[in-house]
């Protein structure tokens, strides 16, 4: 059930001399069975997340639950300590909607057990230990760019999604937002001192006390969220395509689905300003990605055109 990657993480314990798909996994469960209860305090806890995560969800409320008892699965992969699973409560229990969520980090699942009411798999991503098409919705938030093997990821969800399902990627970085100037560059670098500095005196810049692991968090870690890096969205939608089904890509949401409706953080403002970019511009902005089988997506245009 596991993949070779996880199996030489978790059992073999030699994975950082290991190919780097490896190595950035072994990252990820480093960072995170170190840095799960912070995260439950500090990162990742804006209300904008939730309604555009939600209002993702509802892409799917037209279409039947699949399993034998009519009830809906919801898989959450990269589940964290459990943002998405948390926000989602109500939504799924209106829908009778099952929940699980996935990771690496064990310290992660043991703190969704305690917050959710969700099933914890302890599973890599790019190798989903579930059968196919079991699942009407499956997200994630934050965790594609921290997968070396991203392509293999969107097939997995693909794989696993029925076919009246939703699949949403969130919070992703853009190759266009990551296209950073040397002075930007920069700067960015220097922030491990100051906030280590800052850790002294800032509860929420704790983790970056110790320099190796704030260093292992993100540059290895966060793989592609890499100055020159960040993800080509014509690649995902092809990616997506691949596998049938037909991704709608937005930038810069806030609350809304909507191409725009955001805005970015003020640090990102001034990296993209020192860059020599209009910041205002949405293309500069993180991704959102949702996803329908694109049988079920011409169903429902057709649907909408004849009211
Ligand atoms: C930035 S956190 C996002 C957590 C959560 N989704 C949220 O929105 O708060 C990234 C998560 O991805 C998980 N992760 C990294 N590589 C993974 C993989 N190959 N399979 C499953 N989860 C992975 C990490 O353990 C971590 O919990």
């Amino acid at each position: 059930m596991w993949s070779v990657g996880l199996r030489a993480v978790l059992v073999e314990g030699d994975a950082m001399d290991a190919p780097d798909s490896h190595s950035t996994l072994a990252s990820n469960v480093e960072v995170y069975d170190e840095i799960s209860d912070h995260y439950i305090q500090f990162i990742r806890q804006d209300i904008q997340s939730k309604s555009r995560i939600l209002a993702a969800f509802d892409t799917v409320d037209a279409a039947p639950g699949n399993d034998e008892r009519g009830q809906r699965l919801h898989v959450d992969f990269g589940c964290g300590p459990g943002n998405v699973l948390i926000w989602s409560e109500d939504w799924a229990k209106e829908r009778n909607c099952r929940r699980i969520g996935l990771d690496v980090s064990i310290r992660n699942l043991q703190n969704v057990l305690k917050r959710t009411d969700a099933l914890v798999v302890l599973g890599d991503a790019t190798c989903m230990p579930f059968r196919d098409g079991i699942a009407s919705v499956v997200s994630e938030a934050s965790v594609l760019h921290h997968i070396m093997d991203w392509k293999a990821v969107i097939s997995e969800t693909c794989r696993i999604s029925n076919e009246n399902a939703v699949i949403l990627l969130d919070n992703e970085p853009s190759k266009e937002g990551l296209d950073w100037g040397w002075l930007a560059r920069t700067v960015f670098e220097s922030r491990f001192v100051y906030y280590w500095f800052l850790s002294y005196f800032s509860p929420k810049h704790r983790n970056f006390r110790n320099p190796r692991l704030a260093k292992l968090n993100y540059y290895e870690a966060e793989c592609h969220n890499q100055p020159g890096l960040g993800f080509d969205p014509d690649e995902i939608e092809c990616t997506f395509e691949a596998s049938g089904f037909r991704a709608r890509i937005l930038r810069r949401c806030g609350a809304v689905l909507e191409t725009g409706s955001g805005t970015n953080s003020y640090k990102t403002n001034i990296l993209l300003a020192l860059s020599g970019k209009n910041w205002k511009d949405p293309r500069y902005g993180i991704l959102t990605m949702v996803a329908r089988p694109a049988l079920a997506d011409r169903k429902d245009s057709t649907r909408k055109l004849i009211g």
